[in-house]
């Protein structure tokens, strides 16, 4: 069986993101959705929302799941006895950064080949410290989130004051 990873925080998970992991359970039998605690990025949501909310917009995609992780990628990949890591590329600016991870990734453990997808122009330009800079000024987030995560954001972030 062939077992690929797409990690990443998820901070919210975007539909750039449902974009590349709808597009990598193509090409696998099975996609493990890998949700980074990432607490040097403090992130928005806890690790368990980010989690929950992964699981709720990929619930249509039957051979991929969704994993809490902490600690070294290549230990979890290990763990969860997936060959490849899937990352998403968007404009140039990612190239070097993702270069170095894989490069990095590549000599702690030779056996986890790191791929990339490209990401479609709609979503070149997401990111998920966008999404929450527009929903924090209660802008319309619609376009870039699916229907739960914008609401989970309005939730966190409140209704917008009256002038
Ligand atoms: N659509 C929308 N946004 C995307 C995207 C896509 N397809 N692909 C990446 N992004 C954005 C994210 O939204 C995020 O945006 P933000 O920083 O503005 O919030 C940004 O790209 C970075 O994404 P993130 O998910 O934080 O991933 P990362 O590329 O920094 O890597 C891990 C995250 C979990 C893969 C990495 O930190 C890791 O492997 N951690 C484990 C520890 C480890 O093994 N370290 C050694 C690595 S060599």
């Amino acid at each position: 069986m062939k077992r690929a990873l797409t990690p990443g925080t998820f901070d919210p998970i975007t539909s750039g993101h449902l974009d590349i992991i709808t597009r990598a359970a193509q090409l696998f039998d099975e996609v493990i959705v890998s949700v980074a605690a990432s607490a040097g990025k403090n992130p928005l949501f806890a690790l368990g929302e980010r989690t929950a909310l992964a699981r709720e917009v990929t619930a249509h995609l039957p051979n991929v799941r969704v994993e809490p992780f902490s600690g070294m990628l290549v230990d979890f990949a290990r763990q969860m006895d997936a060959q490849v890591v899937i990352k998403g590329l968007r404009a140039i600016t990612d190239f070097e950064y993702e270069f170095q991870m894989a490069a990095l990734n590549e000599q702690l453990d030779r056996g986890i080949e790191t791929m990339f997808i490209m990401s479609p122009p709609q979503y070149m330009y997401l990111s998920s410290s966008v999404v929450r800079e527009i929903a924090s000024l209660h802008g319309d987030v619609d376009l870039f989130v699916p229907p739960v995560v914008a609401d989970a954001l309005r939730r966190r972030f409140g209704a917008a004051e009256q002038s």
